[in-house]
């Protein structure tokens, strides 16, 4: 019988460097991932980071407009992304098997752009401890390596400094600023966002071995030549 790996690729990937993991987000992984959002993502007195405040939206299983029914609209659209010009990987990143957080690598276009984007965020008493900057290496070292990625871009709201840091640390360098408008409890407000990029001459890799399974699968699914 044929398994969800066989019928879904990108199931199959497995990017592991020392005690992290990233996998695509299953729906067995949802449980978990709503409580680590639960225990807090945002610590105080830091900028907004994300384009719209889904982390801190009332917690309210099974109705419409909270948390997570919104936030499990968002994650399954990320899953319906994989046409080779449009494509989402929503990574869980996992510290020895414990659920810690979210990687995002994304793309459009990818076969004339090869360049990727991404997001990321920790669960609250995961930050601090140098794992947003070790995932974020393995997710362009794996852009870099298994789908010949020239660049990566980013963002981070201006004043968001552990997420300046981390674009620092794994060999970003600015790439100008754009005003944008971030969806809040208090409506709509305008923030600026501090774009940066990343190519494979300049990028900083984890201290130790990026191990990637499943990359040849997902190539294929991705019609990604290389
Ligand atoms: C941004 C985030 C992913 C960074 O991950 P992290 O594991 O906390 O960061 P690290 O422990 O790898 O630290 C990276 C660097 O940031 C620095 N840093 C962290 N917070 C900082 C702060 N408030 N001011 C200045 N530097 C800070 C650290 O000192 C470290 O640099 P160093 O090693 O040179 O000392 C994480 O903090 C997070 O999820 N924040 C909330 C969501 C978010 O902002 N997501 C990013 C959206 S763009």
């Amino acid at each position: 019988m044929l398994t969800m790996e066989d019928v879904f690729p990108p199931f199959r990937l497995r990017i592991r460097c020392g005690a992290i993991e990233q996998r695509v987000l299953r729906d067995d992984d949802i449980p978990e991932l709503v409580d680590l959002v639960r225990g807090g993502v945002q610590a105080p007195g830091t900028p907004m980071p994300f384009l719209a405040d889904w982390h801190e939206a009332p917690f309210a299983p099974g109705q419409p407009g909270a948390f997570p029914a919104v936030s499990l609209s968002w994650w399954w659209q990320q899953r319906a992304a994989f046409a080779p010009d449009a494509w989402h990987l929503a990574l869980t990143v996992r510290h020895d098997g414990v659920l810690v957080g979210m990687q995002d690598v994304h793309a459009t276009d990818f076969p004339l752009t090869r360049t990727v984007e991404t997001g990321s965020w920790l669960g609250r008493d995961h930050q601090g401890k140098g794992i947003g900057t070790l995932m974020r290496q393995m997710a362009i070292s794996f852009a870099f390596d298994e789908l010949d990625a020239v660049a990566c871009e980013s963002g981070y709201i201006v004043g968001n400094e552990a997420s300046r840091a981390v674009s620092r640390k794994a060999g970003y360098v600015d790439n100008g600023q754009r005003t944008l408008v971030q969806q809040t409890r208090q409506g709509a407000v305008r923030a600026q966002e501090q774009r940066v990029i990343v190519t494979p001459d300049a990028v900083v890799r984890p201290g130790e071995r990026v191990v990637v399974e499943g990359a040849e699968e997902l190539r294929r699914f991705l019609s990604i030549e290389r």
